[in-house]
Order: C-alpha cells, then sequence, then structure tokens
C-alpha cells in the first residue's frame, strides 16, 4: 500500500493550452505524474527549449491532436526514476532530447530512443538552448546546402536562434556569411555569431550590395527561415545554379513562387526538415556528437541564451513573435 501511495506521488508544474489561439491561451498548472513504464524514465526538466515552431502549434497554424495539449519539444534535464528494462540510462543521468512533443513541464516522463546524454563540460541550459537549433544549423550546412571553403552565403534573422548558429557554423567552415537581421540591435549579435557583413531587412540597396559583396556573381546559398518577407529577394542575389534553402517561414509562407525565374537561372530550391534527417538512432547520435563538439570546440562562441520562467510562457511567445528575441531562449521551470 505504501508503495501505491510513493508511485503517485510526483507532482509537476506544466504549461498547456485548452485550445488554440494568441499566447494568453498558455496557461500554469500543476499535475501528478505516475511512475515511467517500460522504456521510458522520469526526467527532472531543468531548461526547455523555446523555439519558433511551438507559436505555431498554439496558435492553430499547426494542428494539435487533442487538449489540453502541453507544448515544446526540446529540454534538458536529469534523470530522477526509470523503468523496467532501461539500460542505457540511470538515476542521475544528464540527458536531453530534441522532438518529443509536450516539453513544457518541470517534470515528465519519456521514452529514452530519443534520448542523448549531455557531455561533461556542456550545460543543461546550453543543451535546451541548441538541440533543435544546431541540429537544424548542421542539416542546412552539412546536408541542405553542404558549405565549401570559399562560399558565399546569405542568412536571414542572423540573430536569431537557429540563423545565428547557421552563420557561427557556416563561417567556421570556410563561408563568407552575409546576414540580415530586424533591427539596429541586432547587428552586432549577428557579427558576433559569425556575419562577416550585416544588413537590416528590407533596407535599400540590399541586393546592389550583396552582388558588389559577390563581385556580381550572388551568392552560393541562402538560408531562409523567414519566408514571405525574404523569399522573392533572394532569386536575385544567388548565383547561377545556387541554392534557396527556404527552411521556415517565420514572417509567412512566400505567397508566390516565380519558377520561371528559379528555371532561368537555374537555381535549386529545398523545403528541409530537420525530423526526415533525425529518423533512427544512428542519425539521432550523429547530428548530437556532431552538434556538441562544434559547441565545444568553440565556433558558436558562447551561446547567447535569454530565459524567462517556465511560468511566463506566455511572455516568451509574445517576445519571440514580435521579433524581441535573439539566439536561443530558454524557459526555466
Ligand atoms: N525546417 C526545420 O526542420 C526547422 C527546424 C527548426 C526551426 N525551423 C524554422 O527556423 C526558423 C527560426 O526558428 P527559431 O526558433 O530559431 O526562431 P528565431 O529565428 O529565433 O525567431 C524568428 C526570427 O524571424 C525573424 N522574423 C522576420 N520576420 C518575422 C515576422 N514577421 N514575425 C516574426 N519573426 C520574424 C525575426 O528576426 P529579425 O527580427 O532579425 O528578422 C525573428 O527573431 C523558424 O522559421 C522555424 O520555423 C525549421
Amino acid at each position: 500500500m505504501l508503495d501505491i501511495i510513493k508511485e503517485t506521488t510526483y507532482k509537476s508544474s506544466s504549461i498547456s493550452i485548452s485550445q488554440q489561439g494568441n499566447p494568453s491561451v498558455l496557461t500554469y498548472n500543476k499535475e501528478i505524474l505516475g511512475q515511467p513504464g517500460p522504456g521510458e524514465v522520469l526526467l527532472r526538466q531543468a531548461a526547455i527549449g523555446l523555439n519558433f515552431v511551438d507559436t505555431y502549434f498554439r496558435s492553430g497554424m499547426f494542428p494539435v491532436k487533442s487538449f489540453p495539449y502541453v507544448p515544446g519539444i526540446e529540454a534538458a534535464g536529469i534523470i530522477e526514476a526509470i523503468g523496467p528494462w532501461v539500460t542505457d540510462f540511470k538515476v542521475g543521468d544528464r540527458v536531453a532530447y530534441h522532438f518529443i512533443p509536450g516539453a513544457y513541464a518541470e517534470m515528465r516522463i519519456v521514452g529514452t530512443h530519443q534520448l542523448v546524454h549531455v557531455p561533461d563540460g556542456v550545460s543543461l541550459e546550453e543543451a535546451a538552448a541548441i538541440m533543435v537549433k544546431a541540429f537544424t544549423a548542421r542539416m542546412l550546412v552539412k546536408e541542405s546546402y553542404k558549405v565549401k571553403q570559399g562560399d558565399v552565403v546569405l542568412v536571414h534573422a542572423g540573430a536569431g536562434g537557429v540563423g545565428s548558429l547557421v552563420s557561427g557554423w557556416a563561417k567556421a567552415m570556410g563561408a563568407t556569411v552575409i546576414a540580415t537581421v530586424g533591427s539596429e540591435g541586432k547587428k552586432q549579435i549577428a557579427l558576433e555569431s559569425g556575419a562577416d557583413y550585416v544588413f537590416l531587412a528590407g533596407c535599400e540597396g540590399f541586393a546592389k550590395s550583396v552582388l558588389a559583396i559577390t563581385e556580381g556573381n550572388g551568392v552560393d546559398a541562402v538560408y531562409d527561415g523567414v519566408g514571405k518577407d525574404t523569399f522573392s529577394e533572394s532569386v536575385g542575389i544567388v548565383k547561377k545554379g545556387g541554392k534557396i534553402v527556404l527552411y521556415g517561414s517565420s514572417s509567412g509562407q512566400p505567397e508566390h513562387i516565380d519558377h520561371a525565374a528559379l528555371r532561368a537561372k537555374s537555381i535549386v530550391m529545398l523545403t528541409p526538415v530537420l525530423n526526415a534527417h533525425i529518423s533512427d538512432y544512428d542519425s539521432l547520435h550523429l547530428f548530437a556528437s556532431d552538434t556538441f563538439a562544434a559547441l565545444q570546440s568553440g565556433i558558436f562562441g558562447k551561446i547567447n541564451i535569454t530565459k524567462y520562467p517556465l511560468s511566463k510562457a506566455a511572455q516568451a511567445h509574445s517576445d519571440m513573435e514580435s521579433r524581441k528575441t535573439t539566439g536561443s531562449v530558454i524557459m526555466v521551470p
């Protein structure tokens, strides 16, 4: 009897929504957790990564399966209890995950197949700040358009979460990086993240300046996570045979894609999604080891982390959607 009572005593704070809408639908609750089942662990989360996609699940742009729905896809923490048949993890291990929906919680039960160990020397806050974002950056610079020494690449939202890591990684692989940012205050952040040139998004003469930097040729690749506001201009500033990697749409989906213009310059357009690149144990561990090695080699410099308490998730969403955040945002339970 005592054992049964003990089994039901894990209490966790979490953020959930009972309908989709603006950030005010995010509400703070307490919930009781059971014990981890076979192949599962109970994780005490130290930090939860905020990703732009979280705002899509909250707002209704992406569907959710049922309500109440706990948003969030990545976090890092310490294992507090393990279920039966767990062999690769033990109580006290420092772990992180990159795509298990339901992350906005102080504690949660997760399957171990998507967990990775956080190496010594990497803090749990750093791990939560970079799992999704640096995994995405790795996909972009090593798989979608593989950066080569001497390339010139354009990175939109170069002071943002993914954008700043793409800049740092592309620079380390030998590229000259041109970045755009949404406000003057973000310019320095983009420069510190690895950009060689930074322009205000939508500024006059931008295309002309990019052509001047590339001696009239255009850039080898554009990494575009902004979409609607940036896509059309990219076509004019990519070189013949270059690539436009449209990996996100923080300003909305491009309204019109001019296929004739793409064809005229033999431009390749890609729309990569991280989940398709991390489909099994081997790919997860390749991305994780490569990403943590990149972090520890110093190519990202000091990770620019902004912290919010988990109880202020609504404020964090609102700030991200109104372009006030820079670098990686985490929430701390
Ligand atoms: N394909 C994938 O698998 C994958 C994986 C992860 C993320 N993503 C995508 O990567 C992009 C970046 O994600 P993140 O989490 O790192 O976010 P983030 O870049 O930190 O935040 C989004 C940034 O987009 C820029 N932006 C431009 N127009 C905007 C608008 N109208 N509203 C809001 N933001 C606008 C802002 O930077 P400025 O003010 O500097 O312009 C803003 O800071 C998102 O589009 C996300 O969906 C894709």
